[in-house]
């Protein structure tokens, strides 16, 4: 299995580009099933996710042209059969095509999505919501079966403002009789951009980036051009590298406002960030002091990016400490932290991680156990005294575009190494 060699302690200079969303993408790419005419998308990641979806769109027989960084479908019609576990559970987005194909025609039969092991991740509000549009929901030993003779709009309230559910549900409701209205609704930036994308189509969805959101359902999607908005999580990981090691280090390509809960937690920490209207630039690194971090949804901090901290608040003098709100099992990279030399210590809920800092960090064998958490070790292996390596690297492949590529560019010595 490929692994990551790292030597640490190189400062990093020149400019790294970020690519499109991959939490927007996994769902622009079944949500263009939707679509009546010819789609194009273009600023996709090209990570290991989007492969796999690919896939299923080429089991249901959907036309698509895949370029590095773009996808186009020339014909959105799908054989709509049953999709298997061995696809559905390469990874959680799968569960988008329960919306648009439900929206679309009516009936799905799908396995569970599969995804990252940082919680139980139950998929109730998605069918829920189906289920307020007049769907039958059937279950049955993983496997779920969506029924419905028509779809209609109805008020429905997330006990929780997930982002999934609140996508799933916009797609299953956009070609609905009727009004849908989501209350609760989640506002992260990849649920805005799939709302713009489903609009530039002719869908009729209102309070795009509110906790409420309106969508009147239309008959016809026409055919559209999209652009994926930038990934504010590879962003931001690369930002905290560059708060780390930066030296005239540019970060571009993003939405800073996307960020700021980041940013502003770097700044109170010490950073010093030149906040471009769509980079950011470190010119140098210092001394940090501690900071306590409670990730939340969309603007608070954001719980893809506490893992990546981590590193950075091993690095802070005093005691920093991450309270972890979304997932219950998203600590699962301080095993290997702590081996690397750091000093923290997990609540027995595993909910809070109390990080005593200072610690300086020596290259070890570790592995990467979920997808942020294989982040979190990657800038562990950069900033650490000599050689790291890193197994499972599938994890990491599938969320960041060339990440070896990026870095290696600006100077850090990173491999794959068989
Ligand atoms: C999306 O997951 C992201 N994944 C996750 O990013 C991200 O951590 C999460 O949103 C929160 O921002 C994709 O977009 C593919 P949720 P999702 O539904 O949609 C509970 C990464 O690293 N919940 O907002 O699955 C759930 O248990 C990945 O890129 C229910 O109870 O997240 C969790 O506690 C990891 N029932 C909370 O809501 C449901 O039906 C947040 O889940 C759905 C969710």
């Amino acid at each position: 299995m490929p692994k990551l060699k790292i030597v640490g302690g190189r400062r990093l200079s020149g400019e790294i580009v970020v690519d499109g969303a991959k939490n927007s993408a996994v769902a622009l790419i079944p949500a263009s099933i939707l679509c009546d005419e010819i789609v194009e998308i273009n600023n996709v990641p090209d990570i290991s996710d989007i492969d796999a979806l690919e896939e299923i769109l080429d089991y249901l027989g959907v036309k698509v042209e895949r370029g590095k960084h773009s996808i186009v479908f020339n014909d959105t019609k799908i054989d709509n059969k049953f999709i298997p576990c061995s696809m559905s559970g390469k990874l959680r987005a799968s569960y988008y095509f329960m919306g648009a194909i439900l929206g679309k025609y009516k009936h799905v039969d799908m396995c569970f999505p599969g995804g990252c092991s940082i919680g139980e991740r139950p998929i109730n509000l998605h069918l829920k919501g189906f289920e307020k549009l007049g769907a039958v929901v059937r279950e049955d030993d993983g496997r779920v079966i969506i029924d419905a003779d028509e779809l209609v709009g109805a008020e429905i309230f997330l006990d929780f403002p997930s982002v999934g559910a609140t996508i799933n549900i916009i797609l299953a409701a956009v070609k609905a009789r009727g009004k849908t209205v989501i209350d609760n609704a989640a506002k992260e930036p990849h649920v805005i951009d799939v709302c713009n994308f489903l609009n530039s189509m002719g869908a009729c969805i209102s309070g795009i980036g509110t906790g409420r959101i309106e969508i009147i359902g239309v008959d016809h999607l026409h055919s559209t051009k999209h652009n994926v908005v930038p990934d504010m999580i590879e962003a931001g990981t690369y930002v905290i590298i560059a708060s780390l090691l930066g030296k005239n280090l540019k970060v571009s390509n993003l939405e800073p406002l996307h960020i700021e809960s980041l940013t502003s937690k770097l700044e109170e920490a010490g950073v010093n960030l030149e906040i471009g209207d769509d980079y950011i630039f470190v010119a140098d690194v210092s001394e940090y002091k501690g900071i306590d971090i409670k990730t939340m949804v969309y603007p608070g901090f954001p719980t893809d990016l506490q893992q990546p901290m981590t590193p950075f608040l091993v690095s802070c003098e005093g005691i920093s400490h991450i309270e972890e709100t979304i997932w219950e099992n998203r600590f699962q990279n301080i095993a290997d932290t702590i081996k690397m030399g750091a000093s923290i210590e997990v609540s027995s809920d595993n909910k809070v991680a109390t990080i005593y800092g200072s610690s300086k960090l020596v290259g070890k064998e570790v592995s990467a156990t979920d997808l942020r958490g294989g982040a979190s070790m990657v800038i562990c292996g950069l900033i650490a005294d000599g050689e790291t390596i890193i197994d499972n690297i599938s994890y990491i492949l599938r969320g960041y575009d060339d990440i070896v590529g990026k870095l290696n560019r600006v100077g850090a010595d990173i491999k794959i190494v068989d």
